[in-house]
């Protein structure tokens, strides 16, 4: 469906095919976030080529928590933490409020969607705001716990704490799982923005739309596992330009 039409030509068709749906669902990755001055993790100046992304498998972590911490924080809190969203987060917040989309399900930790007013997310990775004691469970905002002191400890029970974002080799929370493949189930459009789809399980969800009869709508400024696979539109370039074009057409007031 993409064709060899201009990038004007394809968001028209993208906004006529949000128009006439009946329920969109937004799938989001860290590509949405890079205008917020958040890096992706893969790709040009990603952390994966930085970073040693074993340091956030969950035994890694269990085994060197002071090693597991120092990584967490210089990557998630003493950078991450000042990131805004950017017009692509603004924009889903508006479609949201429109009834253009139903619900956002995200990859990202970064609480950016929730900071652009967006209600309907779902967090497959969790979220890096807050964090979590693993012996009583206790839950404790980010910002409230120094991290001078590494590893963090529980004020309740003197545990270990963690981010209560999802790291390899942990299972993904029950209710955003669950979300995610109703949303594959019920939805007619899915518009993908800013994921290679790499990390198994969330990069099925998009696949599993598809074969449940929904329109692929994709945003990226590369191709991804999706793009030759299962995307219909494909709207090639950076989240926050494409989205404020895409809200020119969705949102301008019928004359
Ligand atoms: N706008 C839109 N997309 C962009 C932009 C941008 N400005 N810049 C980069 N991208 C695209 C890249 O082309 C790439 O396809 O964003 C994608 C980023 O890919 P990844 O870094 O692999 O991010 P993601 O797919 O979300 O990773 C999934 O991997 O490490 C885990 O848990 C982590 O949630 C993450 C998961």
């Amino acid at each position: 469906m993409t064709g060899v039409f201009s990038l004007d030509e394809n968001i028209m068709k993208a906004a006529d095919l949000l128009k006439r749906s009946t329920f969109t669902t937004a799938y989001t990755g860290a590509g949405i976030s890079v205008e917020s001055g958040i890096p992706p993790f893969r790709g040009e100046g990603g952390l994966w080529t930085k970073y040693d992304p074993t340091m956030l498998d969950i035994d890694h972590f269990l085994g060197n928590p002071v090693k597991g911490w120092e990584i967490i924080k210089e990557i998630f809190y003493d950078f991450f933490g000042k990131a805004k969203p950017n017009k692509a987060h603004l924009v889903l917040a508006e479609m949201e409020k429109q009834g253009l989309v139903g619900r956002i399900i995200t990859q990202n930790i970064d609480n950016l969607h929730q900071e652009a007013g967006s209600i309907h997310v779902y967090e497959f990775h969790g979220n890096s705001k807050k964090l979590v004691c693993l012996e009583c469970r206790m839950h404790y905002k980010a910002s409230e716990i120094s991290l001078d002191h590494l590893p963090p400890t529980c004020r309740q029970c003197g545990g270990l704490l963690k981010p209560d974002f999802v790291f390899f080799g942990e299972t993904i929370p029950e209710g955003p799982l669950l979300a995610a493949y109703e949303s594959a189930s019920i939805s007619d459009v899915f518009i993908i923005i800013g994921t290679t789809g790499e990390v198994v399980p969330a990069n099925q969800i998009p696949f599993l739309a598809k074969s449940n009869g929904a329109k692929i709508i994709e945003i990226n400024p590369a191709e991804s596992n999706y793009t030759g696979q299962i995307t219909d539109i494909f709207l090639k370039g950076k989240a926050g330009e494409v989205m404020e074009k895409l809200s020119k057409v969705l949102f301008t007031p019928a004359l």
